[in-house]
């Protein structure tokens, strides 16, 4: 295509994140962006998660695997001059559609992918939506990690979590567990313990924000794998976390901002 029709046919790619599931925690941009897409790319669960879509617009539902893949679809629908929007759970940077559509631009020599007008639009990812429940368990510093060793080495994953848990700072697990990794979990605790006491507190978040969701306070020494799965975020605090009652039942878990001494105030 020359450059006049490329320019005439810029078409819209929107990655947009879903937050955690339920319709209150989407944030209006992505609203808006949904409302006028053309074309809808992603894993099923989560098109059918930001639908109903009227009948002019298009879902293309795939396997959760094929990022990239769907990163290619949307660049070659929206060169079309087509708005076209790819959704992730949680936010889209956070492990997730963000990343592997940038790199599949990246790679590209097409001019017509890269005058696609792009834009990434934030959602609440798992843990923060997980946190706000339980209270403010990531309220001072913090480390995010993946457990899944599908795209980085174990011994990545092994160095990170103890260097992290060394340094004191609370933890926020995503991809956990799953069928074809069933012991890196109980491994990861391992290493972690190596720095914390069994009485770290520990928020295990299930399905947050869907139907059925679990929100659990349990500690380190009591935490075992089977407690945990695909669809649970994993908190586990630092040497300051604090646990107390709630009137109604449960708990509140909260990490005070400071670290040291308490200011006076
Ligand atoms: C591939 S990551 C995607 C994360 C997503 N982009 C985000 O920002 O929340 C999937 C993992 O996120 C966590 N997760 C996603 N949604 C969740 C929810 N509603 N409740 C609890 N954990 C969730 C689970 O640990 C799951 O294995």
């Amino acid at each position: 295509l020359d450059p006049l029709t490329i320019g005439r046919l810029r078409g819209r790619l929107a990655v947009i994140g879903l937050g955690p599931g339920a319709a209150e925690l989407m944030v209006p941009a992505v609203k808006a962006e949904l409302a006028r897409a053309n074309d809808v790319l992603g894993y099923e669960t989560y098109v059918r998660m930001a639908g109903p879509f009227r009948a002019d617009q298009v879902m293309h539902c795939t396997d959760n695997r094929e990022e990239m893949q769907r990163a290619r679809h949307a660049f070659a629908l929206a060169a079309q001059g087509r708005s076209v929007v790819v959704v992730s759970s949680g936010d889209p940077g956070v492990f997730a559609m963000a990343a592997a559509v940038l790199e599949a631009l990246h790679e590209s020599t097409d001019p017509a992918w890269h005058n696609v007008d792009l834009e990434i639009l934030p959602g609440v990812s798992a843990s923060l939506a997980t946190a706000a429940q339980a209270g403010a368990p990531l309220g001072h510093d913090f480390c995010v990690l993946s457990l899944s060793d599908n795209l980085k080495p174990w011994d990545i994953i092994e160095k990170r979590l103890d260097l992290a848990s060394q340094a004191d700072l609370a933890l926020a697990f995503y991809n956990p567990i799953s069928r074809s990794r069933p012991w890196q979990l109980g491994r990861a605790l391992e290493i972690v313990a190596r720095h914390r006491t069994a009485q770290t507190p520990v928020v295990l978040g299930r399905d947050i924000g869907r139907p059925g969701q679990t929100l659990r306070v349990t500690t380190l020494g009591q935490l075992t794998p089977d407690q945990v799965d695909m669809r649970t975020m994993v908190l586990v605090g630092s040497s300051t976390t604090c646990v107390f009652a709630r009137p109604g039942g449960g708990d509140w878990v909260y990490t005070p901002r400071w670290y040291g001494e308490k200011p006076t105030s």
